[in-house]
């Protein structure tokens, strides 16, 4: 495997487990020093699992991405330990999904929380750096409901659609200064937030899917890859939809 990330320095965000554990394990195969940010313990474990399996550095910094003074103390020890932070991605999310009608507003704030203001927190605490540096790359998980709605998942659609706005605002706000900013849209994936599904449920999404399948984290991580290197240094504000055609 090409190791075109050597002396890059990755954040990735909610990287303990599903998809941020296979773009965090992806980055460290192509050679960057990955510090995994996360609210779980779990992710120490996975740290040293990525560590043990690639050739590359693995760091686990504990913090609640959407708290400021937690998401500034984990970039600061995230560069304390590995160096500036070259690619940042916002991956941590969380569901809590019900109808409009019945949606408490803690489920409300707690989803909005997590999965748009702690990418704002995050990019803003290593925007000064990229900034400084004229280099930089910020990836936003967003998601296929960000771009079409899904019933009984408002709060999470919006945060999801808010991040493509906040994706394609920064991307304007750093273009100047060789930052670039995007975002990679995931249709349904294997993963823990996807295992709950059943069977029925299951046939009926699949049945959706132009590609006839849900998709498997590492092709997520592939998107972040590509966004995250030079291959894409002429590509900023983008929304690159990784959902086996779903979202079409
Ligand atoms: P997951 O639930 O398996 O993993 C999410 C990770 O984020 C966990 O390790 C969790 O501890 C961490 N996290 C949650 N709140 C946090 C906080 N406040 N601070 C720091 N870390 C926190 O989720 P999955 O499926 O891997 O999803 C990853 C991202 O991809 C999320 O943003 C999700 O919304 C998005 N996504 C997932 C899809 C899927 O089908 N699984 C589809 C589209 C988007």
């Amino acid at each position: 495997m090409s190791k075109d990330l050597e002396n890059q320095v990755a954040l990735v965000t909610g990287g303990a487990r599903g998809i941020g554990k296979a773009i965090a394990l992806l980055l460290a195969q192509r050679g960057a020093s990955v510090g995994i940010v996360d609210v779980t313990e779990a992710g120490a474990s996975t740290a040293s699992e990525l560590t043990s399996t690639t050739e590359s550095p693995v760091s686990f910094f504990l913090a609640d991405i959407s708290q400021e003074t937690e998401a500034r103390k984990a970039v600061a020890e995230v560069e304390a330990a590995l160096g500036p932070i070259d690619v940042l991605v916002n991956n941590a999310g969380i569901t809590r999904d019900g109808l409009l009608l019945t949606m408490d507003e803690e489920d409300w704030d707690a989803v909005l929380a997590v999965n748009l203001k702690g990418a704002f927190l995050m990019s803003k605490a290593v925007l000064r750096g990229m900034v400084k540096r004229r280099h930089g790359s910020i990836i936003n998980i967003s998601s296929v409901v960000g771009r079409r709605g899904n019933a009984g998942q408002a709060n999470y659609s919006a945060a999801k659609a808010g991040l493509i706005g906040f994706t394609k605002s920064l991307a304007r706000e750093v273009a100047s200064r060789n930052v670039r900013v995007n975002a990679v849209a995931p249709g349904y994936i294997e993963t823990d937030m996807t295992a709950a599904l059943d069977e029925k449920t299951r046939a009926v999404l699949i049945g959706q899917i132009p590609l006839g399948r849900i998709g498997r984290p590492e092709a997520v991580a592939e998107a972040v890859v590509f966004l995250a290197g030079d291959s894409a240094s002429f590509i900023t504000g983008s929304v690159l939809a990784v959902d086996g055609g779903l979202g079409i």
